[in-house]
């Protein structure tokens, strides 16, 4: 029994700890906050300590809303404006040729930055709604991303290390160029002699001669592989492996 009682014993004074460390220390920074900014006597939740603030907000409230001359908040009407719109709004800090490119993504160059940013704080990173891919579902079709075989590694650090979220000078807003991209991880396919073993030395192409399915591309991993997902084995196009390029195998 006595063996029993100790663990449990502990537990419970554990959990008073985490208690104690969880509410104490917001409770104090809150009421520092509202000492230093008179907003968030009403505003509380603008700033809620356990989540990743916007360290705009450590500049001030001002730094992106003023209140309007003559008008009584929160009794009047628009009483408080934004200083510019988004994302005119976020180029005051932000430097926008960061967010620009030959290829910029369509919810960027139609100015929507708060369908993926909260604009004060987040539980994720980069002070976004929700994480990558869930994020990008939002707007782009699952299904296509998870067929019976699919890339989950390569679909989770679909952050930057695939795609730019905003804007890029390589189409699909890459961040390098494709083969550059998979052999990040597969450094072992490089030379493409995983896809033929040949007696003469020579080895089957990945790049530097025309993909025969695309006219104007040059051969790369995705001549073959889709980079998501597939309903064939190691995530090929089609069902051809090699016939949907050469007549005799
Ligand atoms: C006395 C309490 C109080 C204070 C202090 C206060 N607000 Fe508000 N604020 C409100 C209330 C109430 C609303 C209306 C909320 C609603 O309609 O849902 C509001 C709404 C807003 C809105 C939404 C836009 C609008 O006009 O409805 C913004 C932005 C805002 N406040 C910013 C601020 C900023 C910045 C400060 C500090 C300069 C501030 N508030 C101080 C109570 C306050
Ligand atoms: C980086 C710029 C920025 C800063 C700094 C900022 N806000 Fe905002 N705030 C915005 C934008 C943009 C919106 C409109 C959001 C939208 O349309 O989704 C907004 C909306 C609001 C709203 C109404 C909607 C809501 O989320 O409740 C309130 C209230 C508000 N802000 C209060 C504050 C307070 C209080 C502070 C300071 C602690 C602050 N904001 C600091 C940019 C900012
Ligand atoms: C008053 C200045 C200011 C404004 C206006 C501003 N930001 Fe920021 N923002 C900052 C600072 C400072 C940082 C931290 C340094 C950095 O990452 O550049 C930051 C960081 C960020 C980050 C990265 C946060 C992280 O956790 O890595 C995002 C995302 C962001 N801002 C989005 C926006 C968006 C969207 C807008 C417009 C709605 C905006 N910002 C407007 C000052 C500002
Ligand atoms: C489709 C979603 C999406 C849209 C729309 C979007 N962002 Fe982002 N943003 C992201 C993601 C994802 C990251 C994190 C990138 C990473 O992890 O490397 C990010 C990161 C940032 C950062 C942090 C610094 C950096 O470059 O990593 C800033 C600042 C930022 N975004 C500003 C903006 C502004 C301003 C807009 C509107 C013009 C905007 N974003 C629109 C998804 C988006
Ligand atoms: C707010 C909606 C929205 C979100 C969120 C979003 N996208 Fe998009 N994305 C679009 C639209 C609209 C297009 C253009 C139409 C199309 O090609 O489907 C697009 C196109 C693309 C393209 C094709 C290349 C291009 O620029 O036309 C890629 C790649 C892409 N998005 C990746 C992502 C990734 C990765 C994420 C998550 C980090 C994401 N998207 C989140 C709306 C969104
Ligand atoms: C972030 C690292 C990463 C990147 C980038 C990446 N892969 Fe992968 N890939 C993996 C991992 C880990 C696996 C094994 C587990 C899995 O399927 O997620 C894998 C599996 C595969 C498989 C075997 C799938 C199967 O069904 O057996 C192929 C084919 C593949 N990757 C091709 C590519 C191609 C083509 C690219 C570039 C478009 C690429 N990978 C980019 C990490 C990556
Ligand atoms: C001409 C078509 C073709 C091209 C181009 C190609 N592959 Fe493959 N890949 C294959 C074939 C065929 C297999 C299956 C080999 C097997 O059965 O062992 C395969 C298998 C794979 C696998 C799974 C290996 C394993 O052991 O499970 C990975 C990962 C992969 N390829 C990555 C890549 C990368 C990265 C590139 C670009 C550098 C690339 N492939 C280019 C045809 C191709
Ligand atoms: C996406 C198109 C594509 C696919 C799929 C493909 N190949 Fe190829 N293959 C090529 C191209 C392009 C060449 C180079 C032709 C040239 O040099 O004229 C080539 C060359 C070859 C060569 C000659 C290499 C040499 O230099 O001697 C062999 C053998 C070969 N492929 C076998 C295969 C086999 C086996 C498969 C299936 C596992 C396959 N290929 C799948 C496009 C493809």
């Amino acid at each position: 029994m006595v063996m029993l009682m100790k663990p449990k014993l502990l537990m419970r004074l554990l959990r008073i700890l985490i208690f104690l460390l969880l509410t104490l220390e917001p409770l104090t920074f809150i009421a520092f906050a509202e000492q230093e900014n008179p907003c968030l006597i009403c505003h509380m939740n603008i700033r809620d300590p356990l989540k990743n603030i916007h360290p705009a907000l450590d500049i001030g409230c001002d730094a992106c809303h003023v209140a309007e001359q003559g008008k009584e908040h929160p009794k009047d009407r628009n009483s408080i404006k934004l200083r510019d719109d988004v994302p005119k709004l976020c180029y005051n800090c932000h430097k926008e040729f960061k967010l620009r490119g030959e290829y910029v993504h369509a919810p960027v160059s139609e100015e929507m930055c708060t369908a993926c940013h909260n604009v004060h704080q987040s539980d994720f990173k980069s002070l976004l709604i929700i994480e990558p891919p869930e994020l990008c579902y939002k707007c782009h079709y699952k299904a296509k991303f998870i067929k019976k075989h699919f890339h989950e590694v390569a679909i989770n650090a679909c952050g930057r290390r695939c795609h730019d979220p905003h804007a890029s000078n390589r189409p699909y807003r890459l961040s390098q160029d494709v083969n550059a991209t998979c052999i990040g991880c597969h450094s072992v396919q490089e030379s493409g002699s995983h896809i033929v073993s040949l007696s003469n030395g020579h080895i089957h192409p990945i790049k530097g001669v025309p993909d025969p399915n695309k006219p104007k591309m040059e051969m790369n991993c995705i001549s073959c592989h889709n980079p998501h997902s597939s309903n064939f084995a190691n995530l090929f196009s089609s069902r051809k492996r090699c016939d949907k390029c050469h007549k005799f195998y």
